[in-house]
């Protein structure tokens, strides 16, 4: 949930740690900060805000050629100065991504050894124990080591120590750190995106690994302090596609690259009407558990219903933080597919583990090439969507959703459901280019808002309420049609707006009567669906193009999405990076 970044090499440090800290932003943005040598001595600046807030103390022109960078996500601690990293104790500065579980236990035990801490942070126990174990080794990959073995939890980290001044330290554990390197020197960084700009050749460190970096080379070290080689990665996406290409958000112009997400992943795994070797065989799973968190959890139920309607195999989708701490029921034939966008979200990662430690088949549908989720699972499965910097997910979820409605008409065995794909693009398009801004003027005054819907349409409901949540602030909530009037109905009042989802013919009835309940009590309702309706129980209608039900969800998740990011810019929310998000959920 926070970003790091750190070079060493022979530019200047400072331009290329906040432009990568500035890339990193979509992981935490409540503070940031830099330490970097100039004359040898170490400098530290932090602030709490954005990035912009740290530049306006630092000069890009100074001197230094080794620096590591910070931009956070608070876990421990308010956002504040004395909090935001990186946190220096005697010789050694540090830079965290993640948690430190028993940063408690470590923090009273170096308090008894006379250690003073300064912050209210898990962080600050990393330098404590690494200044702990050089005072007495002298060595720093000994302290490293030593330090590793004690913490419990999950680290991506940048380590300078004082003593040497031509390098800078990383590991990691849980979180995700990338190795990288141009013709001038090296850098370490979460994610490949942060550090595009400069190179897209990486390595990726493996858990417990050391890697030792100067302006000149490289050296990565396993758990034992041997020395190893690792294999060099090219990061696919491309400079382009991580910029704004002109569009005002991110998250804006990742829907408008939906079109083009959709035909990415439907071509990576169908060709003329048939499945290419990269979509597995997977005929022997006769019992599937679908795990994942937030906007990938919503995707899961939305391939649990196409699962079990067109496969005929029970589902059971369940959310990461609690799928890894409940008792599960599974057979020699149970898959458990875990959908992750980021690759790196812990709690799905650990009911990831939790799957293959109890001898279960997996399969991880990811966005984030190489990601930790991606390189654990026994099946991987990539959505072709590209980098998604809005922290608020959309083409990911497009693509999801597009990719588990196809691992459904493999597991049905229905190759003739791929022809109602063609031209799916087309109606994207559609949507894509419809004017939602008069939904929107309907919602952004009001701080309650309803989604109602029955069966998959349930599914979407969730998905765009959290859109709603996320980019808006607005208190919206989702609920099975049928059961509002068993409670939730007592919260309609005059006005309150309501978004009624009907896309399947034998519920769009049953769900009109719910609209009428609402309806009659004084709500403003907009009603959504695929067939054209000229009835007096709703305020406005917004018809999606009929295609078949099992590629409909596909497109009610657009009109959505836009009508989320309307409402947003109508209420002057920060849309990429709404307050207390961030986008990849590291922590648990
Ligand atoms: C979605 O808009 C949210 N940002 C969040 O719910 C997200 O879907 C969730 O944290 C899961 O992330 P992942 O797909 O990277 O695992």
């Amino acid at each position: 949930m926070c970003g790091i970044v750190g070079y060493v090499g022979k530019e200047k440090a400072l331009p290329r740690i906040l432009n990568g800290l500035k890339f990193l932003e979509y992981r935490g943005y409540d503070s940031a900060g830099v330490a970097y040598l100039e004359n040898n001595n170490l400098k530290i600046t932090k602030e709490v805000g954005r990035i912009s807030n740290l530049e306006k103390l630092l000069d890009e022109k100074t001197e230094t050629y080794l620096g590591i960078g910070h931009t956070r996500w608070a876990t421990h601690g308010i956002p504040s100065k004395i909090n935001s990293h990186p946190h220096q104790v005697g010789q050694f500065t540090v830079v965290h991504n993640g948690i430190i579980e028993n940063y408690l236990e470590l923090k009273t035990k170096l308090q008894k050894e006379g250690v003073k801490f300064q912050s209210e942070t898990d962080t600050e126990v990393i330098p404590a124990l690494l200044n702990y174990y050089y005072n007495q080794t002298k060595n720093i990959l000994e302290s490293i080591s030593l330090t590793l073995k004690e913490l419990h939890g999950s680290f991506a980290l940048g380590i300078i120590c004082e003593d040497d001044k031509e390098h800078i330290y990383a590991t990691r554990f849980g979180s995700p750190l990338i190795i990288a390197h141009d013709k001038s020197g090296y850098f370490i960084s979460s994610d490949v995106p942060a550090i595009l700009e400069y190179t897209n050749k990486y390595i990726l460190l493996d858990e417990n690994e050391i890697a030792k970096i100067s302006s000149t080379d490289l050296t990565i070290y396993n758990e034992k302090l041997q020395t190893i080689t690792k294999e060099e990665l090219t990061y696919e996406g491309s400079k382009e596609a991580a910029k704004l290409n002109g569009y005002e958000h991110y998250m804006l112009k990742e829907i408008h690259e939906e079109d083009t997400v959709f035909l990415d992943t439907y071509n990576y795994y169908v060709a003329d009407n048939k499945f290419k070797d990269t979509m597995p065989n997977l005929k022997k799973y006769q019992n599937i558990h679908i795990v994942a968190c937030g906007s990938a959890y919503y995707v899961g139920q939305i391939g649990a219903k196409l699962i079990a309607e067109y496969a005929n195999i029970p589902c059971y989708v369940e959310v990461a933080s609690e799928y890894r701490y409940q008792k599960n029921f599974y057979d020699k034939n149970t898959l458990v597919i875990v959908i992750s966008q980021s690759g790196e979200t812990a709690d799905t990662l650990s009911s990831l583990r939790k799957a293959k430690e109890d001898g279960i088949d997996t399969l991880a549908i990811v966005n984030v090439v190489a990601s930790s989720i991606a390189r654990e699972a026994k099946y991987t499965l990539y959505v072709k969507a590209g980098p998604e910097i809005a922290v608020a997910t959309t083409k990911a979820f497009l693509a999801q959703t597009t990719l588990l409605t196809l691992l459904a008409i493999k597991l049905a065995n229905r190759l003739d459901l791929l022809e109602y794909f063609k031209g799916l693009e087309d109606y994207i398009r559609i949507l894509l280019n419809k004017d939602y801004q008069k939904y929107a003027q309907a919602f952004y005054k009001h701080n309650d808002t309803f989604f109602i819907g029955r069966g998959i349409d349930y599914a979407l409901c969730l998905e765009g309420s959290l859109k709603l949540k996320e980019t808006s602030y607005i208190n919206s909530v989702a609920f099975q049609a049928g059961e509002l009037k068993h409670g939730t109905i007592s919260l309609i009042e005059e006005g309150t707006p309501v978004i009624g989802i009907a896309t399947r013919k034998e519920l769009i009835p049953k769900t009109i009567s719910n609209i009428k309940e609402v309806k009659a009590r004084g709500a403003y309702v907009l009603f959504l669906t695929n067939e054209e309706d000229n009835g007096d129980y709703y305020d406005d209608i917004l018809v999606i193009p009929q295609v078949h039900d099992i590629i409909t969800p596909i497109l009610t998740v657009i009109p959505l999405q836009l009508i989320a990011y309307e409402v947003a810019k109508l209420r002057k929310c920060d849309i990429d990076k709404p307050r207390n998000l961030a986008k990849s959920v590291t922590v648990e």
